[in-house]
């Protein structure tokens, strides 16, 4: 059985058939969900789900690209759902550089970023963090906010492995999904290599990033096989045993029995 640490199904890429798609995921081999909010709106849509399916998880966060909808009444909107027993996790929160270049927002996405790690330690949950083209900000924010003393996983991993090896020093797990599959994902499969599994978590950010052989579909859990897979091959272990570690490492993290 697979645990997915992160989807996003309140996505409209699956409003014509989202529950068809998740009830058949939780009859097959997926066994855990967190369903990733990336705004308040998703985060809304995210413990919705999170209510209605017995084992779906919601992540309460703003992403990088979203602090627009930021503001203090939003914020501690945000804070109140942490209560709730359906949120396991504050995410996705972070810096991205890659859509965004103006300098000013930059600055913002720093103080909400600073803002939700704060908000994690003190509601003491873990950290889903997105990070890309980012690198330097995103450990500079994460020492000035003592995130190491904050469990969480740099989701959607994309820099070197000699950077990975850092964050797991700090404590983190390093999220894996469909580019490990790629052919020209050189680094991503260098860091499979080099980390140890016990540090590795599965996840699609479905519906983005299908593994080969769908590469540009619609992603889903179910494909999660075929990123286990890659990386049994890479650490040369069984599919199971990869199955297996990164389900324990998932519940570790978010305390889920
Ligand atoms: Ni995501």
């Amino acid at each position: 059985m697979i645990f997915e640490t992160h989807a996003h199904y309140d996505d409209e890429k699956f409003d014509s058939d989202r529950d068809l798609v998740i009830q058949n995921l939780l009859n097959g081999r997926i066994c855990r969900i967190i369903n990733v909010g990336a705004s308040i709106e998703s985060t809304k849509a995210s413990i919705a789900l999170a209510e209605k399916y017995e084992n779906v998880y919601a992540a309460a966060g703003v992403h990088p690209s979203e602090i627009g909808g930021l503001n203090e009444e939003s914020f501690a909107w945000l804070k109140q759902q942490t209560q709730r027993k359906e949120v396991v996790a504050i995410g996705e929160i972070g810096l991205d550089y890659y859509w965004e270049k103006d300098a000013s927002v930059q600055n913002m996405q720093r103080v909400w970023f600073a803002r939700q790690l704060k908000l994690a330690k003190e509601c003491r949950l873990p950290v889903i963090i997105h990070s890309r083209d980012a690198a330097e900000d995103t450990v500079n924010v994460m020492k000035e906010n003592h995130a190491e003393e904050i469990p969480g996983v740099i989701h959607c991993y994309s820099y070197s492995a000699e950077l990975a090896k850092e964050f797991v020093k700090m404590g983190y797990y390093i999220g894996i999904g469909g580019v490990v599959t790629f052919k020209n994902a050189k680094k991503l499969k260098e860091t499979a290599v080099q980390i140890p599994l016990e540090k590795i978590l599965l996840e699609t950010d479905a519906p983005y990033m299908a593994p080969e052989p769908f590469r540009g579909q619609r992603n889903d859990s179910g494909k999660l096989v075929y990123v286990a897979e890659k990386i049994a091959e890479l650490k040369g272990v069984s599919v199971a045993t990869v199955e297996d570690v990164t389900k324990k490492n998932a519940k570790t993290l978010f305390g889920i029995p």
